[in-house]
């Protein structure tokens, strides 16, 4: 089988490798993203391999399935760049589900360390034999209240890591789980009761800006906000006006709604188009990784071994357990459409 492989970084084809050695699958990697311009690369290929800022539209997919392509093996666990209902009865599509929720956790948890502590002022001080402390007075962890929303694998791994830092953990997800233990909260409250606020929820409809504006009204003054989920659940220009207004405290983001053509590429030396990512990494209250929560080696690991597996379980038995299908309309678990093969 032959695979294109898009937006291709080095350590993809280290994690990849061993699969090519086995010679059962063919990867051609290609660093550019996929895209309606670059789609044309992909003739003559059984599947494409897309990461997160991959364009994976309508006409993509149609372009896709005329140059005979059957297969959009996903390696992330997010899809919102995908249009999974256009797939439908075109293409099969595969995702990771899980691979390191540990990684975006403990990645939150760093860039919350970071942030609170001033380390990356820090850092930067000493290297220049700066060793005042004057502006870089944190504040503990402990007894703050943060607020998680979405508690599914890694809001509940990062609501571990708070816990063990004696804070006191709130949270908000549209299906609660009654029996974890977790005291959960309505949005708003946890918006007006959170000292922290990180997000774990899925990019949908229904969460997209779901910080905008008229939320930030509501927020504590001095909270720190951390998205490591996707981009888009937070307005980025409502954001860095609560910045500017004194509102928010701090933010430290991996992830960036106008990311798809700015991060994983090195862009030092050129100007910075993007008024409001600029503006953002300006502030000594912000930090910003490039959708970076993901990267550990284990992770990697993980993901090409399953990214593998799906494409060959698909292969030798017509299904595949990690299928994403919108007509169960339960897309996270469509066990009865798998069995009897989707289309
Ligand atoms: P998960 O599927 O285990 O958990 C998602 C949780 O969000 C579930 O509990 C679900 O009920 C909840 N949810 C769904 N709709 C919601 C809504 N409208 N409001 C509030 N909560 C809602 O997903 P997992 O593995 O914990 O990943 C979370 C997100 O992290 C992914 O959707 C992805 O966007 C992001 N991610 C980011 C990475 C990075 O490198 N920065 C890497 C991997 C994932």
């Amino acid at each position: 089988m032959k695979f294109a492989f898009f937006d291709a970084k080095p350590y993809d084809r280290e994690s990849f490798a061993i699969y090519e050695e086995q010679g059962k699958i063919e990867f051609k990697f290609f660093e550019t993203k996929l895209t309606e311009d670059t789609v044309g690369l992909s003739k003559g290929f059984d599947g494409v391999c897309v990461f997160v800022n991959d364009v994976v539209n309508a006409n993509v997919i149609d372009k896709l399935r005329e140059y005979g392509v059957r297969m959009i093996a996903l390696r992330c666990a997010g899809y919102n760049n995908v249009d999974v209902r256009h797939c439908f009865g075109k293409l099969h599509v595969f995702r990771v589900p899980a691979y390191s929720p540990y990684s975006v956790a403990e990645h939150a948890a760093a860039l919350l360390l970071t942030s609170v502590r001033r380390i990356h002022k820090a850092y930067n001080r000493t290297k220049d034999y700066n060793f005042s402390l004057v502006g870089l007075t944190g504040f503990d962890l402990h007894g703050k209240t943060v607020g998680v929303v979405g508690t599914g694998k890694i809001g509940r791994i990062f609501i571990d890591i708070c816990r063990g830092f004696g804070m006191n953990v709130i949270a908000y997800d549209k299906f609660p789980d009654e029996t974890s233990g977790i005291n959960y909260v309505d949005l708003d409250e946890l918006y007006e009761k959170s000292d922290i606020i990180s997000f774990h929820c899925p990019l949908l409809e229904d969460t997209y800006h779901m910080l905008g504006a008229r939320e930030i009204e509501k927020l504590k003054k001095g909270v720190v906000i951390i998205n490591t989920s996707r981009g888009a659940l937070i307005d980025a220009q409502a954001l860095l006006d609560g910045i500017k207004a004194r509102k928010i405290g701090a933010a430290c983001l991996d992830v960036y709604e106008e990311e798809s053509d700015i991060f994983f590429e090195d862009f030092s030396g050129h100007i910075m188009d993007d008024e409001v990512i600029a503006r953002l990494i300006s502030m000594p209250n912000v930090i910003v990784t490039s959708h970076q929560a993901f990267l550990t080696k284990e992770a990697l690991e993980n993901i090409a071994r399953t990214t593998v597996e799906n494409i060959f379980e698909f292969s030798e038995k017509g299904f595949c357990q990690n299928e994403l299908c919108y007509r169960c309309g339960k897309i996270e678990d469509c066990k009865n459409q798998r069995a009897k093969k989707c289309f």
